[in-house]
């Protein structure tokens, strides 16, 4: 099991690497919400922690992988809503880079976990008819509001708690697949993102500095952070209930 710490953040194998001119001021600022971040129960969710223990039977396994589904689906068009309210070129240049990273060059993110889900046994079908859960919908709007809707502080505060979050959460998706028995190659999309995730936290450390330069600026940045982990803690709470009713009523 690969643990997600602060040092992955600063490793010079990170894909982004940080950039060593960040001022030590916010630079201690924003390693401290990353420890927040991944101390926080939306990240170690006891949900997932079992989850990347012992995996998930066949049928709730597929409503984990379908809710995920509708976690990710359209996170690249609500990432670019933050370029409407910065004027900030190095911003829309860290903003721009994840998109165009969820984009790819021929294959998006998307396409590689429909991908995954067929070769999972989830068919177009079950793909195409999933409604998802009232947590999982919260969240899509909870980050679409979040990431277009100034202050920018809050924006990218969110933003930064979703790169440090998902860094961590891809490695446990992976490990509980791992015991379900998915093979290497199937498990693609999730070591793919294992290594972009510090990336993409680290380009936002990297634009971060002179726009949180004041207690005030550093408040909204911190709402943003509580405000998307409470979003991902409802998300987790309504998979979990989901599938422990699935377990009671066969
Ligand atoms: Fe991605
Ligand atoms: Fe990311």
């Amino acid at each position: 099991m690969m643990a997600i710490s602060q040092d992955t953040f600063k490793a010079n194998t990170a894909y982004v690497m940080r950039d060593p001119d960040v001022g030590q001021s916010a630079q201690e600022f924003m390693d401290e919400q990353i420890e927040f971040t991944l101390q926080h129960r939306a990240t170690t969710h006891p949900f997932l922690e079992t989850y990347a223990k012992n995996g998930l039977p066949k049928e709730a396994s597929k409503v984990l992988y379908l809710e995920t589904l509708h976690y990710f689906k359209y996170l690249p068009f609500y990432v670019c809503g933050i370029s409407t309210i910065t004027r900030d070129e190095a911003m829309l240049r860290a903003i721009a880079f994840n998109a165009r990273d969820e984009l790819g060059q021929l294959k998006s993110h998307a396409d590689i976990y429909h991908e995954f889900l067929l070769k999972k046994g989830i068919s177009e079908e079950e793909i195409t008819h999933y409604q998802c859960l009232p947590g999982t919908r919260a969240l899509n709007d909870g980050i679409r509001a979040l990431y277009s809707t100034p202050p920018l502080q809050k924006a990218m505060g969110a933003l930064f708690a979703d790169e440090a979050m998902s860094a961590s959460m891809v490695s446990k998706y992976n490990d509980g697949l791992i015991r379900e028995g998915l093979s290497e190659r199937d498990r693609g999309f999730w070591t793919l993102h294992m290594q972009v995730e510090v990336g993409h936290s680290n380009a936002i450390f990297n634009v971060m500095e002179k726009h949180l330069q004041t207690q005030q600026e550093r408040q909204t940045f911190i709402e943003g952070i509580h405000q998307y982990l409470h979003l991902m803690e409802m998300y987790w709470d309504g998979i979990a209930a989901k599938i422990k009713g699935m377990a009671h009523h066969g």
